[in-house]
């Protein structure tokens, strides 16, 4: 079968052919149908982040990725089911106490590996297996998007984690602002203007005012959805994230979406007293200045609190499909701007200002 994967010394992904994969006893057979290229590919591609499958010299790319159970193999699936795997899976030692109470993603390091990510191959290719506890049902009618589901779950995450902060008083957020204009970026902030979280932490307060930063110039397609959503758009050359607090106002909630290090320190002076900041970038090693008295001075004077949020688990899956059961269809079809084959997967991996989300097609419901 068709796989798409990095190798040691590429410059970037190739086409390989693998043997199709063999469920083990406990282990389904799933057709891929599509799987989607976001900013920590071009990280693992680029080799700042992430890691090959030990002993091996590849490794198959994708992480987010919606498919159809082929062959149950004894599991309590059904044949033609659609799916979406989680990322995570037990390392060689096998599962602890992370993966047995249902949280890998708050697992550290060296305990766990990341399908397409870390240690493990991904989902880009005809077929992969996974045990049934991985794979969440997705609605057949709405399959395309299908693979949003792994990122919208990330920002599921990072809402409830950010609002658990604010938990301990009465938190009344009205104004957020997202950093970054790309597909993370662009979804949290239809997340936040349509209030459309599944646990409705969030929508409940209803942020009345949205923002979302980039540092691009119009006319550019990212800036239109932004407007077109029903927020202010940012442009970080006239409005450094320093001064976003001077030139429109100080923030309730940040979303870090860039990678951008030195935002993670910015975020602090943006947010407004009691204010919460979630980090999601995933930057190599960075040195630069800080004032860093002032961040530890501005974070407790105004019981300002900032949390790294990573992955996800299957209770945020199951929120970001109901999340995205609720986004206007008008905005999923403008964010997915490239659907690339298996055979031409170039350009899902081209990163041009008029891509904002690309996906490999393998199959069709
Ligand atoms: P992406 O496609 O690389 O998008 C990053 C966006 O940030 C782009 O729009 C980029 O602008 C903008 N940006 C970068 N530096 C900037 C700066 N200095 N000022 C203003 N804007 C800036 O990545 P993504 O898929 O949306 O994900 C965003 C980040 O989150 C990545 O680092 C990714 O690895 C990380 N991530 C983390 C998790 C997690 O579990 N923590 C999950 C998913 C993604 P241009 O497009 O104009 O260059
Ligand atoms: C993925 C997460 C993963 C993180 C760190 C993100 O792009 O969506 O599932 O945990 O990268 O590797
Ligand atoms: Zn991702």
């Amino acid at each position: 079968m068709r796989a798409i994967a990095v190798e040691r010394g590429s410059e970037g992904p190739t086409v390989i052919e693998r043997p199709r994969p063999e469920p083990a006893d406990g282990e389904a057979l799933l057709r891929t149908l599509r799987v989607g290229v976001d900013g920590t590919d071009h990280e693992v591609i680029g080799g700042s982040h992430g890691g090959f499958p030990e002993g091996e010299d590849h490794m198959v790319l994708g992480h987010e990725a919606v498919a159809v159970v082929e062959d149950p193999n004894g599991t309590d699936l059904s044949a033609g089911e659609v799916v979406v795997p989680t990322v995570r899976r037990p390392p060689a030692a096998g599962a602890n106490g992370y993966f047995e109470r249902g949280e890998p993603d708050m697992a550290p390091d060296g305990e766990y590996v990341e399908r397409g990510i870390v240690g493990d191959h991904g989902y880009m290719a005809e077929y992969f297996t996974s045990p049934p506890e991985y794979l969440v049902a997705f609605p057949e009618d709405m399959w395309e998007f299908g693979f949003l589901t792994e990122p919208v779950s990330i920002s599921e995450k990072a809402f409830e984690h950010a609002y658990a902060s604010r938990s301990a008083f009465d938190w009344s957020p009205e104004s957020a602002l997202v950093l970054g204009n790309r597909s993370l970026g662009l979804m949290t902030l239809a997340m936040l203007e349509f209030g459309v979280d599944s646990d409705r932490s969030f929508a409940e307060h209803d942020f009345e005012r949205t923002y979302c930063l980039g540092r691009r110039e119009r006319p550019d397609p990212t800036v239109d959805i932004i407007e077109e959503v029903g927020a202010t758009y940012v442009n970080s050359n006239e409005t450094p994230l320093e001064t976003v607090s001077e030139d429109f106002e100080a923030m309730d909630f940040v979303y870090e979406a860039t990678g951008y290090a030195p935002h993670a320190f910015e975020t602090v002076e943006a947010l407004a007293p009691n204010g919460v900041g979630a980090l999601l970038g995933i930057p190599d090693s960075w040195e630069f200045e800080v004032d860093g008295g002032r961040v530890h001075h501005e974070l407790v004077l105004h019981n300002k609190a900032l949390v790294g949020i990573v992955n996800s688990h299957v209770e945020h899956f199951e929120g970001a499909i109901d999340t995205l059961t609720e986004l206007p269809e008008w905005l999923l079809d403008d964010l997915v701007t490239t659907v690339a084959t298996p055979e031409d997967a170039k350009p899902a991996f081209e990163y041009g200002h008029d891509q904002i989300k690309a996906v490999v097609e393998f199959d069709r419901l």
